[in-house]
């Protein structure tokens, strides 16, 4: 992640206009040059020299996968990597920013976790029969993912089958969950068709109980389902992760003894260890 030239900081910044490399200020029409340098001023008379106080202060940030990321200090990793985003067989479909009520811990957390599919989304793909989930490890997945790899099977509605490309009432899939510190989960999805569907579920603390929520869509599919209709599913499944998360109040423990976790919370206790390590919370 390097170093560019300018980021708004404020709602005047950013919707402002950039005009042949200069950001113009909505509010007062001031104008900002490479590294935030304050460049000329409108209302200033000719010959009265922009205030030295005037700069803005600038961060890391760097443009992928259709999203801007920010690091307000010095990166300690480069974004989260999707070789599928270069690879030709795939699309991207990128979504709204979300406001959850809820906290970005309990957000990763739950997209870590695949314990809730039969209680949580039994109306979209949950099968209420199928709660046991097999034992795994935790590993390192390909990329610098951390997580672990599982088969299930799924149910496929009406409302999913032009998605998953198959008329079958239940259909089985090959699934990863892993992360990245901070807030970076990949959820991929392999079907028996060699239909892939790669979901970057990506969480943002606005506060301790609020989070900004985006996701990115990567699939080798035919485009000939519209992308408007991918995300309408992949959105019911999220609603009814967000109906649940702002049921529940509060920060996620980030040690272990102040929560309760099970064997099949494994990947989720990983993450919190390395997020504590990285806060140096003990
Ligand atoms: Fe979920």
């Amino acid at each position: 992640m390097k170093k560019v030239s300018i980021i708004a900081l404020s709602f005047f910044m950013s919707a402002g206009c950039v005009t042949a490399g200069v950001l113009q200020c909505l509010y007062h029409g001031w104008e900002y040059g490479s590294g935030g340098h304050l460049v000329r001023v409108p209302s200033a008379l000719p010959g009265v020299p922009v205030p030295p106080t005037g700069h803005l202060p600038v961060c890391h940030a760097v443009e992928r996968y259709g999203l801007v990321w920010v690091c307000l200090g010095e990166p300690m990793a480069d974004v989260p990597c999707i070789p599928q985003d270069s690879d030709p067989a795939f699309r991207r479909i990128n979504n709204p920013v979300e406001h959850w009520t809820a906290s970005a811990t309990r957000l990763t957390d739950n997209f870590m976790d695949i314990t809730h599919f039969p209680f949580v989304h039994t109306g979209t793909f949950g099968r209420a029969q199928d709660t046991v989930v097999p034992r795994f490890d935790v590993v390192e997945l390909d990329h610098g993912w951390c997580g672990y790899s599982y088969e299930v099977d799924v149910n496929n509605p009406d409302s999913a089958r032009s998605i998953s490309g198959q008329s079958d009432a239940v259909l089985h899939r090959k699934m990863s969950s892993g992360f990245t510190l901070p807030f970076a989960v990949r959820s991929t999805i392999e079907y028996e068709t060699g239909l892939e569907h790669i979901l970057l579920l990506l969480s943002t603390p606005i506060d301790d109980v609020n989070a900004y929520f985006t996701f990115v869509v990567w699939r080798n599919d035919d485009f000939s389902v519209s992308a408007e209709e991918v995300i309408a599913f992949d959105r019911m499944i999220g609603a009814e992760d967000k109906r649940m998360l702002e049921q529940v109040s509060g920060v996620l423990p980030l040690t272990q003894t102040g929560v309760v976790s099970v064997q099949s919370d494994k990947a989720s206790v990983e993450w919190r260890r390395q997020f504590a390590k990285l806060l140096g919370v003990r």
